[in-house]
């Protein structure tokens, strides 16, 4: 079995760290290795894509490889032949596996029976290479020790994923959701244990930017629910991210969304097209470190 990044405590913290630290050489044009030269990646995608499918292709390309797209009807995961039997054919032609899907659990079952690594490019669960990038992108723009992020709307992937990182490093993590639109427990309860961060779950969305160094939102309905939209919307308007919202965190904070943004609900467009957002630099730092994860992964 080879390393993988199923989810960001597949990690440990000094390595996050090490992760950010070549995730900056290499922005920076510093470290130009090649560690897929020769290779194939497969990139499978069962949901659709812009960011994460468009920056894993273009950094594989400036990693010296070469990916391959797949689709879900195509390749049927887990329907034409098991998960264990599809990582075992992929991994004699391939060097890496991307894989975005609905159910965590084929993802942990496909890096459980590769020989090579697979990345996690989102599930229903975690979406760890945006919360990576993301954190990436809030060490360029703040330089203190321990963060005051608020997370506002649907207690989803990328929520999780923000438990994750504070199950690894300090944060002072507040989620601001509805009551019946929490994080996943189990991964609550992780991030609580390890007592690296300072975590609250509220469902005041005052409570939750209070002092803010950044505010982070996601849409309210995910890829595969987007039928409870209306239903959310109800439980979730409260935590729009709106310029009223914003008059409670610090007066220089940033303001992040993983987009793809539903501009109205989630976030208007004057906080979204607002001197706060930092959006457009969190699509772009998706390639860095995409391409250091890759990297870390094929050395370690
Ligand atoms: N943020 C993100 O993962 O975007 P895509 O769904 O477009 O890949
Ligand atoms: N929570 C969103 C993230 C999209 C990048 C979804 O899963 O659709």
């Amino acid at each position: 079995m080879a390393r993988s990044f199923t989810e960001i405590v597949d990690f440990s913290k000094e390595e996050i760290w090490e992760v950010f630290a070549l995730c900056e050489r290499m922005k920076k044009g510093k470290i130009a290795p090649k560690p897929l030269a020769g290779k194939s990646v497969a990139c499978i995608f069962t949901k659709e894509s812009l960011r994460t499918r468009v920056s894993f292709e273009v950094g594989i390309y400036q990693l010296g490889g070469h990916a391959l797209y797949i689709t879900g009807p195509e390749i049927k995961l887990g329907q034409r032949e098991s998960i264990a039997d599809a990582a075992r054919v992929l991994s004699r032609y391939v060097g890496m596996i991307i894989i975005r899907t609905y159910a965590h659990s084929d993802v942990t079952e496909l890096a459980r029976f590769a020989s090579v690594p697979v990345v996690n490019g989102l599930t229903d669960m975690v979406h760890p290479c945006q919360v990576m990038g993301d954190y990436f992108t809030i060490l360029e723009h703040k330089k203190k020790d321990v963060i005051k992020i608020a997370f506002l709307g649907d207690g989803n992937n990328v929520a999780n994923s923000w438990l994750n990182l504070a199950s690894r490093i300090p944060i002072n993590l507040r989620i601001g959701t509805a009551e019946s639109t929490p994080p996943n427990r189990a991964i609550l309860d992780r991030a609580m244990k390890n007592k690296e961060s300072k975590i609250l779950i509220t469902a005041d969305p005052k409570e939750a930017v209070k002092d803010a160094d950044v505010i982070y939102t996601d849409v309210w309905a995910s890829m595969g629910q987007k039928d409870q939209l209306e239903e959310k919307a109800k439980l979730l308007n409260k935590f729009q991210v709106n310029t009223a919202l914003l008059a409670g965190a610090s007066s220089d904070c940033l303001v992040m969304h993983c987009l793809p943004a539903e501009r109205g609900r989630e976030i208007t467009d004057e906080v979204m097209d607002g001197p706060h957002s930092v959006v457009f630099d969190e699509a772009e730092n998706r390639l860095h470190i995409q391409k250091a994860i890759m990297t870390y992964l094929l050395e370690h």
